[in-house]
């Protein structure tokens, strides 16, 4: 994707002494007390800002933190804990500024935190006042919030806009090439595995790799519609019947391309939706009335490995069964190892795909594990982000 990088201008020595403002996204989860349990995107948003302040700049960094009403301050929408992690990571004191949008004051060589950008009124509906004056703090606006990058908001999209130079950080620039690796010029066979509980939330992902990939391998409830599409018993498992047209229709253009949806042979069932409930491993032609199926059987998993292994790139966005439940999680560990072992160039998103990844302990065998949820499911959509296309714009003007 032709953008401006900000690492190719620290390399030409274009940001010394330059007032620099990274759009990072922080947004991480936190328990009840305001302790993040999770900070991912903390660690991610480390090297942008390491490379500013190596090169001289003077560092502004900001993100959204939660969904706060715009306006009306509250503690608990407070950057602060992120900023504790923060100084943890980059060994040094990263000091919180709060009404920042007029003016901020900041040195070459120091970095500050301003507070939840979406506290800042016309935020969200990228307001153009607003977004001037963002623009206007600085010389370079570096965008290094993939997980934010669905989203034109003032500091996300109008400060591209209107800012000096507007260039891609080093985050948002690995997703940027992992996705034109994975969907642009994919080595093939370029298989996904698409899994979740509904058909509905994922059936414009469905319909967009239909036209694109060789296999369409897909999970949980949403397996369980594409099998009673195929004519199959489900039992009382999860599935939404009055989508099967929409199933059969992705069906039908993947054969077409002569690419397909591999339906499971075999599945594990049970009679309650328990951990501790009897697991039933069966033909998928004899899953009974009261059965749930909770995971693909043996023989369907190692199917799709061994076609996993034979694939040149895999896109993962969930796992095929309820792996949390120790009884349930063959399927999914079956093609996470799968992955691991395949010379693929893989690309992984979504919360649940990315606990999964953790579970089984393949991190570093994934080609690259997305940081976005929502904005990694519209990449799978086929949408342009609005990130990627405004800071395109901004390298071709
Ligand atoms: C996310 O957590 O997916 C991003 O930070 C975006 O957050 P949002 O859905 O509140 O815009």
């Amino acid at each position: 994707m032709n953008v401006i990088r900000f690492a190719d201008l620290c390399a030409q020595g274009q940001v010394a002494g330059k007032r620099v403002f990274i759009r990072a996204d922080l947004n991480v989860p936190q328990d009840d007390t305001g302790r993040i349990t999770e900070d991912t995107r903390i660690r991610a948003s480390i090297p942008a800002i390491q490379m500013a302040l190596a090169a001289g700049a003077a560092v502004m960094v900001t993100s959204h933190l939660g969904r706060p009403t715009e306006g009306a301050f509250k503690p608990e929408d407070s950057l602060a804990p992120v900023a504790a992690r923060m100084g943890e990571l980059l060994g040094r004191e990263v000091p919180v500024l709060a009404n920042w949008v007029d003016g901020v004051e900041v040195q070459p060589g120091q970095l500050v935190l301003l507070e939840n950008c979406r506290v800042n009124k016309g935020e969200k509906k990228n307001d153009e006042t607003l977004a001037r004056k963002m623009a206007a703090l600085c010389d370079i606006f570096v965008h290094d919030a993939f997980g934010t990058a669905h989203r034109a908001e003032a500091s996300t999209y109008g400060i591209a806009q209107y800012a000096p130079i507007a260039c891609a950080g080093p985050l948002l620039a690995a997703e940027m090439d992992a996705i034109s690796k994975a969907f642009l010029a994919p080595k093939r066979p370029l298989v996904a595995i698409v899994a979740g509980s509904k058909v509905s939330t994922k059936l414009t992902i469905l319909k967009s790799l239909a036209n694109n990939v060789d296999q369409l391998i897909v999970g949980g409830g949403i397996a369980n519609t594409f099998m009673l599409a195929a004519g199959l018993k489900i039992g009382k498992s999860l599935a939404e019947p009055d989508l099967l047209s929409e199933a059969i229709a992705v069906i039908e253009a993947m054969k077409a391309r002569g690419a397909a949806v591999p339906i499971p042979t075999d599945v594990v069932t049970a009679k309650a939706f328990a951990a501790d409930a009897p697991a039933t491993i069966k033909a998928a032609t004899e899953v009974e009335d009261d059965d749930l199926i909770l995971d693909i059987g043996p023989q369907t998993a190692q199917a799709l490995a061994a076609q996993l292994k034979q694939a040149g790139s895999i896109v993962w966005n969930g796992p095929v069964g309820v792996f949390e439940f120790a009884a349930f999680e063959n399927g999914t560990r079956t093609i996470a190892q799968a992955i691991a072992e395949s010379s693929a160039f893989s690309i992984a998103g979504g919360g649940d795909t990315l606990a999964a990844i953790a579970k089984y302990g393949i991190e570093k065998q994934v080609g690259y594990i997305s940081t976005g949820g929502g904005a990694f499911l519209e990449v799978l959509e086929g949408k342009t982000l609005p990130a990627f296309e405004v800071l395109a714009r901004r390298a071709n003007p």
